[in-house]
């Protein structure tokens, strides 16, 4: 059965028990600065769980793609991914446990076919504040799930909030006491994950396919949970693990979901799956982290050191080092070839493209550095080629030195220290719009300078700065023009500024009064922000601002830039956004 018959067939089963189909929500939440990805087909309902009406009724269901940052490490393996998509079926106070597991159990039985005799359920085993779930186990008792199959558990495996255990919830968290149904493999338990075998075990025996979440408790100020003023169904069951299941193979990327970017993978790298499972973990965490951050570069997320962006990159990056370490060829076009069978969204596979490649320049760089000198602090490394940690383990591993764990402490400190150092820089010293003094950060802050010469030379001298915002992966530039640039404007622009930048011109500055400045010529539109005495930075001869800094010393620092888009923002001021280019 392929994975789009399990997604109609879950939709129509809940549909004719009158449920009423909602739109999933995007992968980014706009307006929730609580979290970075949706990771649960409840979290745009909390609202609604809490008591308020929702619009189409108390009986919902849909399908939502979600991330977990959490399950990062453990992808490899044959059943965890980053990114997933959730089936996911509500009661909001309608009914409860019994129809709840009655239809979970109809609809992979009768629906999905999965044999009832594989199936095993979990069970909440109570603490001193909730009690035992015994009404859940009568009700799988008298769906004929005999009593040896019932396992109960405690608040670690039982109890789902977006927070984990009772504990861990924050004032306001709701959540309950959850009940699981898992599908058991023909295959040997494997005695390392422990003596004997259970639902919860890991050695991947079970999968687990569907979470019946009890909602009816919310987390009060003194620490205790009080009864919502409903009582609530939330199930989630993650279509990877149910196709895997209903297809019998314990290998969820063995399912049709991965299996065509398994056979990419295995063409292009000339590598089999399935032969030597230090070989098949790298295939993994590839055909995930691949599909992940397709999915959220999908919804306009560019790699970046923070949040949604940091995450991105991260995945971006230990792809392309699985890529690497799997084949000869250039990680850039392997990625390149299986972004594009995952999206038909040419931005978003270039921009993965990009962002490989820029990591593979480093870590060559990287690796030979290291090689050279294996005596090399890796905070060094992290600094000047944006190597992550756990990569400089690796590259001095292989240049015959053993990282230790003080060498990983002292990495942290260090990192934290400039963390701090650069939040103090950007919040104090660097305004005009910097998001810190990066290097990335830095040459695009003088790219924004050349781009307003350039504009001022190409559409004449009405055009004056409105805005700035530079993040370490783009500039914005908001400038006063009455309509957007037409396509021959933009490539005059950046031919006039990419000359600049292959004439390598000196940047420099002078302070001067803010007086002296603008007598010179200087571009100064910001002027009141500025104390008397100002830096005027000066590129040869092409452009002449008033600037608090910092910016590079020569033009060649740069890199190729590249104008990647523009808005209008209103009755005439135009905004664009540009980056630098990985040639
Ligand atoms: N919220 C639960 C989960 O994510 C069930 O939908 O597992």
């Amino acid at each position: 059965m392929s994975s789009d018959e399990i997604r109609e067939k879950y939709l129509k089963f809940f549909e004719e028990r009158g449920h009423a189909r909602i739109e999933p929500s995007p992968l980014v939440l706009e307006n929730d600065p609580t979290t970075l990805f949706t990771s649960a087909g409840m979290q745009p309902l909390v609202p609604y769980l809490k008591g308020e009406p929702h619009p189409k009724g108390k009986r919902l269901v849909d399908i939502q793609p979600s991330f977990r940052t959490v399950d990062i490490d453990e992808v490899g393996d044959n059943r965890h991914l980053t990114f997933f998509e959730m089936l996911g079926n509500w009661s909001l106070g309608d009914y409860f446990k019994k129809d709840q597991l009655e239809w979970c159990l109809e609809f992979f039985i009768e629906e999905l076919g999965l044999a009832k005799d594989k199936l095993w359920v979990s069970v909440f085993e109570g603490t001193k504040e909730v009690p035992k779930d015994t009404e859940s186990t009568e009700v799988w008792k008298s769906l004929g799930i005999p009593e040896d199959r019932i396992f109960y558990y405690g608040v670690k495996e039982n109890w789902w909030s977006r927070r984990g255990t009772p504990e861990a919830m924050p004032t306001g968290e709701i959540g309950g006491p959850d009940s699981e149904v898992f599908f058991e493999f023909d295959i040997p338990h494997d005695p390392k994950f422990g003596e004997k075998c259970h639902p919860n075990c890991n050695c991947g025996r079970f999968i687990e396919i569907g979470n019946s979440v009890f909602i009816q408790y919310q987390k009060k100020g003194d620490g205790t949970l009080s009864e919502l003023p409903q009582k609530n169904v939330d199930f989630g069951g993650g279509v990877e693990r149910i196709a895997a299941a209903v297809n019998n193979t314990p290998d969820i990327f063995q399912t049709d979901i991965f299996k065509p970017t398994i056979a990419k993978l295995e063409e292009e790298t000339k590598n089999k799956y399935g032969e030597a499972e230090e070989k098949d973990r790298r295939f993994r965490v590839i055909a995930d982290h691949l599909r992940a951050a397709v999915a959220i570069a999908s919804e306009g997320v560019y790699p970046s050191n923070k949040q949604q962006g940091y995450i991105l990159r991260r995945l971006i990056r230990r792809a392309a080092l699985n890529l690497q370490k799997l084949s000869k060829a250039s990680a850039l076009s392997l990625s390149e070839e299986v972004t594009k069978s995952l999206t038909e969204k040419e931005e978003t596979a270039t921009l993965i493209g990009e962002e490989v490649g820029k990591f593979e320049k480093a870590l060559k760089k990287g690796e030979a550095m290291v090689k050279g000198h294996p005596k090399l602090d890796p905070f060094d490394l992290y600094q000047s080629y944006g190597i992550p940690y756990e990569v400089s383990e690796e590259l001095f591993h292989d240049a015959g030195r053993a990282l230790t764990e003080k060498d990983k402490k002292d990495f942290e400190e260090k990192l934290a220290k400039h963390q701090k150092l650069s939040r103090e820089l950007s919040a104090g010293v660097f305004k005009g719009g910097l998001a810190d003094t990066s290097r990335e950060v830095v040459r695009l802050h003088t790219a924004t300078h050349l781009i307003h010469a350039a504009l001022r030379k190409i559409l004449g001298e009405h055009v004056s700065q409105k805005g700035s915002n530079i993040t370490s992966e783009r500039l914005r530039f908001d400038f006063s023009h009455p309509e957007k640039l037409s396509e021959e404007e933009i490539k005059k622009i950046e031919d006039l500024v990419n000359e600049q930048i292959e004439k390598d011109l000196q940047v420099s500055f002078e302070e001067k009064t803010y007086d002296e400045a603008s007598q010179e010529g200087a571009l100064a539109f910001f002027g009141e922000k500025y104390g008397k005495k100002v830096k005027m930075y000066t590129i040869g001869d092409f452009s002449k601002e008033v600037c608090g800094g910092p910016h590079v010393k020569s033009t060649s620092e740069i890199g190729h830039v590249k104008i990647i888009k523009q808005e209008k923002l209103g009755a005439g001021v135009v905004r664009i956004y540009a980056t630098i280019e990985v040639k």
